[in-house]
């Protein structure tokens, strides 16, 4: 089988790999050469070691030539990915599968955007993707059920636990986990610490890991990206993203891999105090 994978942040990475591992042959493509270069080393070198051979694309068109299926992993903008899904359908490989892991938009609008709705859908993996075990799979309201059928086959043959989801805005785990996120986001405006409010959770609720560190693990502007989404889906206040969120993200302070978020990461480990 024959995978691509654009963008190469933290999913697009894990993505690559786990299929590399499973035995497709994998090319992978960012934004730009540079970029693509980068991320290519850097999912190396995540691999620590095992074999894993992953090629690299210089354009869109380029990786989704010879592919059987094509995940999109960029960032969570519609826009950016309607640009790509474009450049996708100008690339004339009908027969290809594009499966995008979006949390939170519109499978039907992207399946518009590529111009063959039939052929998109949203293999929606959770962080990191060579851990997690669950994938959300996404119908859009004009996916062929043969894509879907698929996309559940693939995910089964990674090992993973593929749920079915109707194309409703955050699909199922992150509109469950909404509620979470927008209180302990509001807890911190109120006093309270990211350490008690994510021991609380943790010890409480038994989550591995409390909404706050989590939130910055995922990365605070695919969070905000998701939260819009819900907000300007639905309309209602609960989903709206509160104050504290965009300031941290006009601050750059977006969560693990910008060294801060809700938790300071400059000496490789979160501040511990509460
Ligand atoms: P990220 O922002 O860290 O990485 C996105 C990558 O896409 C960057 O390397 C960027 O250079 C690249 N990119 C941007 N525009 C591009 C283009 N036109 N063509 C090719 N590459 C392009 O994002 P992350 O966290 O890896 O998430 C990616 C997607 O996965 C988003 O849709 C997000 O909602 C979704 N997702 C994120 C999860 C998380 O915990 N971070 C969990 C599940 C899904």
């Amino acid at each position: 089988m024959r995978v691509a994978v654009a963008g190469l942040g933290p999913m697009g990475r894990g993505i690559a790999r786990v299929f590399a591992q499973a035995g497709a042959a994998v090319v992978v493509v960012d934004a730009d050469e540079e970029t693509t270069a980068r991320g290519h080393a850097r999912l190396i070198e995540e691999a620590a070691g095992a074999p894993v051979e992953v090629a690299t694309a210089g354009s869109v068109a380029d990786a989704a030539r010879e592919a059987d299926l094509f995940v999109e992993a960029i960032v969570e903008r519609f826009e950016v990915k309607r640009t790509l899904l474009e450049q996708l359908r100008a690339a004339g490989n009908e027969k290809l599968v594009v499966a995008s892991n979006t949390s939170s938009l519109s499978i039907g609008e992207m399946g518009t955007a590529y111009g063959d709705p039939a052929r998109v859908v949203g293999m929606h993996f959770f962080n990191p993707p060579t851990k997690m075990r669950l994938v959300e799979i996404i119908r859009g309201p004009r996916t062929d059920p043969a894509v879907v059928e698929l996309a559940r086959q693939w995910a089964s043959a990674l090992g993973k636990t593929a749920v079915l989801c109707a194309d409703s805005p955050n699909f199922i785990v992150n509109r469950v986990c909404r509620p979470l996120y927008y209180e302990s986001q509001l807890l911190v405006t109120q006093g309270m610490t990211p350490p008690a409010i994510d021991a609380v959770v943790r010890g409480a609720l038994g989550h591995r890991m409390g909404p706050l560190e989590l939130l910055d693990f995922t990365g605070l502007v695919t969070h905000l990206g998701s939260s819009e989404t819900a907000f300007r889906e639905f309309g209602d206040p609960r989903y709206r993203p509160i104050p504290l969120t965009r300031q941290l993200v006009r601050a750059g302070t977006t969560g693990r891999a910008a060294g801060r978020g809700y938790y300071d990461y400059s000496e490789g480990k979160p501040r511990e105090e509460q």
